[in-house]
């Protein structure tokens, strides 16, 4: 969604700003806009349409500031427009701000500024911001330092919804102001120099180390100091952190794509997720973790709570996790958790997996479960993310930045530390036998090398993908755990190829779906399950008979081969087949993507981080 980045330094900010800006693209925008104080004056270059445009725009490379905020904006408030981008100023244009969330009570707040002869050129909630903050510094009597700060603390008093704002003033031309809440806000320190982002990446080439905002935790930031205040103004210490991933690992290192990128890079981000934390004949051990055999067997359910890619992740680990474990695991969809009012309580274990670990549904699933006193468990890639925060407990896939919005990489990961997890758990509770989980820890430590098989296969994909691109409608079919990739082979080839398709369990195809297929149709089966094989080929042959052209992915021997095509995986344990089986699937819509010239790093409509609900 929106993106936010922010420069007080000696440098020139502007070519900061929009190089911040450019990093965040892949989050999906409409909009782009940069705020500077230059001669005293706020000045505002914004427009809709690509961040490159700013650069156009008349007199941008005259500005001298060294200081400025910018934005991307993902439209939720009035449609994509000049008017309505940020940044946004009050009418007097004494303060400038950009905000990324969702003002829920911004209706009532503009009437009450209107009453107060106030007047808006833009309908977004946002332009509400600047004009309370401006509302109430006018009405404050003491002139101090701090007036700008107390303006901003009580605007915010006043926001309901989400927010990561950020605010500078003419008549504070060396100060910015940041705050959050329940959206995303990081702020890069460097030598006379600061820098603030909602994301990570958009900064990361200038600096490693940053502090992590809490909600509601005030920061005056100028070139040289970095003040943190609670809601009630008192200044506090924050302790700063270092992050690992290299700016290299935020760019595109010679592919054409991050999204194609991000799959070939899955044979180390998969070693990164394992990590030390599984090894033969020891036991598997989580830093982080200490749960105790007396405490696992009280458990009585498990949920796993997710949104999209991550939530077929889940699907996966609920397989493993009962396989291992004998705990019955719920997946759940967030949005539908958190309305849902759930069967939980002391006893239930809640896990919430989220890459980005700013999903806002995911975040709010979490609250409600930690209010009905289930303990929780978050999985993130990103290090001190909200949801990492929020939970009871939390671990990370460690698979590197993810930039492509189609997540593939992450949910790899994600798998893997679902499966580590459960083997942790089994351990404990001591509910496998020994071989079974040795046997599987083996496979574990063998899928970097069993992904650079699969990865080494591309032609037979391009070739399919050349021989479908122009279809309208493809479906998906597998059984048990297939079914997961199935959904989520769905998934990748809606969201980045446009093209409308259907993961069904293979079983349920001739209780309706079935009159969907003619000849021609697509369908591509994922077959890895042993047990299942036959009942699977039967239902593929259902579709053949129907004229079907079908794709196969499979690490079993099939018989009667009369598939169009057939792609060899290598094989493994069925558990934890769907790390190997997907990346077929992540190719195949990326490959059909290119061949219909759209752009895979950024599909239209969508955002990396879904930070609104
Ligand atoms: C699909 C995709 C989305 C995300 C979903 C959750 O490729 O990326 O479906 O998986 O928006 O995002 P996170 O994992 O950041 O909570």
């Amino acid at each position: 969604m929106c993106g936010i980045v922010g420069y007080v330094g000696e440098k020139k900010a502007t070519p900061i700003l929009i190089n911040g800006l450019l990093k965040l693209e892949y989050r999906g925008y409409d909009s782009a806009g940069i705020a500077v104080i230059e001669n005293n004056n706020i000045e505002v270059l914004k427009d809709k349409g690509r961040v490159c445009n700013l650069e156009s725009i008349d007199g941008i490379d005259k500005l001298a500031s060294t200081i400025g905020i910018a934005h991307t904006r993902w439209a939720t408030h009035g449609k994509p427009s000049k008017e309505n981008s940020h940044p946004h100023t009050d009418n007097s244009k004494t303060f400038a701000v950009v905000h990324n969330g969702i003002i829920e009570n911004y209706n009532e707040l503009r009437d009450f500024l209107i009453s107060k002869g106030y007047t808006f050129y833009s309908q977004t909630d946002t332009e509400t911001i600047p004009n309370l903050i401006h509302y109430y510094f006018s009405k404050d009597e003491i002139n101090d330092n701090n007036r700008f700060l107390r303006a901003v603390r009580c605007a915010c008093n006043d926001l309901k919804g989400s927010y990561a704002i950020e605010v500078i003033s003419k008549l504070f031309p060396e100060l910015c102001i940041v705050v959050r809440k329940d959206s995303p806000l990081v702020i890069g320190t460097g030598n006379k120099e600061n820098y603030i982002a909602s994301d990570i990446p958009a900064i990361l080439s200038f600096t490693k180390n940053f502090y992590l905002l809490d909600d509601n935790e005030y920061t005056v930031i100028t070139k040289d100091s970095i003040s943190f205040y609670d809601n009630n103004l008192e200044k506090h210490n924050k302790a700063i952190k270092s992050i690992e991933w290299d700016a290299s690992s935020a760019e595109k290192d010679g592919y054409d794509d991050y999204m194609l990128k991000e799959i070939f890079e899955q044979p180390n981000s998969i070693r990164e997720t394992i990590g030390s934390r599984l090894k033969l004949d020891e036991k598997c051990d989580f830093e982080d973790l200490n749960f105790s055999k007396e405490y696992l067997s009280t458990i009585n359910k498990i949920y796993i709570v997710a949104c999209g890619t991550a939530m077929h992740a889940g699907l996966s680990g609920k397989t493993i996790i009962e396989k291992l474990c004998k705990i019955p695991v719920i997946v759940d969809i967030a949005s539908e958790f958190r309305y849902r009012d759930p069967l939980i309580d002391n006893k239930t274990l809640c896990i919430y997996i989220s890459q980005s670990g700013e999903t806002a549904d995911t975040i709010a699933a979490l609250k409600l479960a930690k209010s009905k006193g289930a303990k929780t468990l978050a999985i993130s890639n990103v290090i001190g993310s909200s949801i990492t925060r929020e939970a009871d407990y939390s671990i990370y896939t460690h698979a590197g930045p993810e930039i492509a919005v189609a997540s593939t990489k992450a949910y790899t990961s994600q798998i893997v530390l679902l499966a580590i997890l459960a083997i942790y758990f089994a351990e404990i509770l001591e509910s496998s036998d020994k071989e079974t989980l040795e046997n599987l820890k083996s496979d574990i430590l063998d899928l970097p090398t069993k992904i650079g098989i699969v990865l080494d296969n591309l032609e037979p994909i391009k070739d399919f993908a050349k021989s479908v691109y122009t279809q309208k409608d493809m479906f998906f079919l597998g059984r048990g755990t297939d079914y997961n990739v199935a959904l989520e082979g769905s998934l990748k080839l809606k969201e980045i190829s446009y093209i409308h398709s259907e993961a069904y369990a293979a079983g349920e195809l001739k209780h309706g779906p079935i009159a969907l297929i003619e000849n021609g149709v697509t369908v591509i089966g994922i077959i890895t399950d042993s047990s299942l094989v036959e009942k699977c080929i039967s239902n593929i042959q259902e579709v053949i008979t129907r004229g079907a052209k079908t794709l196969v992915i499979s690490n079993q021997i099939l018989p009667n081969n009369h598939f169009d095509y057939v792609i060899d995986i290598p094989s493994t344990s069925c558990l934890i087949s769907p790390i190997l089986s997907v990346i077929p699937l992540q190719l195949l819509s990326y490959y059909i993507s290119k061949n219909k010239g759209l752009d895979v790093d950024k599909p239209r409509n969508l955002a990396k981080s879904v930070t609104v609900e």
